[in-house]
């Protein structure tokens, strides 16, 4: 990698607990070494500020999308390399976001939803199933994986550092950065 870049939102969707947050940071960290521009926008950090008045509704989901492409959207066109991971959990709301940022690449981060159950990182699948948290995504609520998604990262197979080499490689493989 040099110092080139090309503006990009790099969309990172699927289950809670699958990883996203964690790829997305470990991408920001071996591109800003790189002396690149990257930022990262996380769901659950977002929805402590822009989008703290948003639940879990459809429509609030929506609406989260909604917010993070616009500010996506606006980084990309100032050529930062954007991270954003969230739920997003329909597919409609994802090719809202294609849409309105042009330049964006789709990532799915998958496991087997019994191994996320297992790990409850933050312990909101074990409420979920006992029904403490309605419209659980995965649980109680949708989830529709991504048709054609740009890349696949599957975090019980690959480790975090080898799941953001391929990511990555498909910026680099896309023109958005140059390998230096
Ligand atoms: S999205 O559906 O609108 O894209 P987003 O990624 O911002 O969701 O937020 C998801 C995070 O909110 C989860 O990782 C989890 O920590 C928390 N959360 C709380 N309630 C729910 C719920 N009902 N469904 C999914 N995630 C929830």
């Amino acid at each position: 990698m040099g110092g080139k870049q090309r503006g990009v939102t790099v969309w990172f969707t699927g289950l809670s607990g699958a990883g996203k947050t964690t790829i997305a940071k470990c991408v920001h960290t071996r591109l800003t070494n790189a002396g690149l521009k990257a930022e990262c926008l996380d769901g659950d950090v977002i929805r402590t500020k822009l989008c703290n008045d948003l639940g879990f509704s459809k429509q609030d989901r929506h609406t989260n999308i909604e917010r993070v492409s616009y500010v996506a959207q606006l980084l990309t066109k100032h050529d930062v390399i954007c991270l954003a991971s969230l739920i997003s959990p329909y597919r409609s709301m994802r090719q809202y976001a294609k849409e309105e940022i042009g330049d964006w690449l789709e990532v799915y981060v998958t496991a087997p939803l019994e191994l996320l159950i297992a790990r409850d990182v933050k312990g909101l699948y074990r409420k979920a199933i006992a029904g403490e948290i309605l419209h659980f995504t995965g649980i109680s609520d949708p989830y529709e994986p991504p048709l054609a998604p740009d890349l696949v990262l599957e975090t019980d197979q690959q480790d975090v550092q080898a799941c953001a080499q391929h990511v990555i490689d498909l910026l680099a493989n896309r023109g958005y950065i140059t390998r230096g």
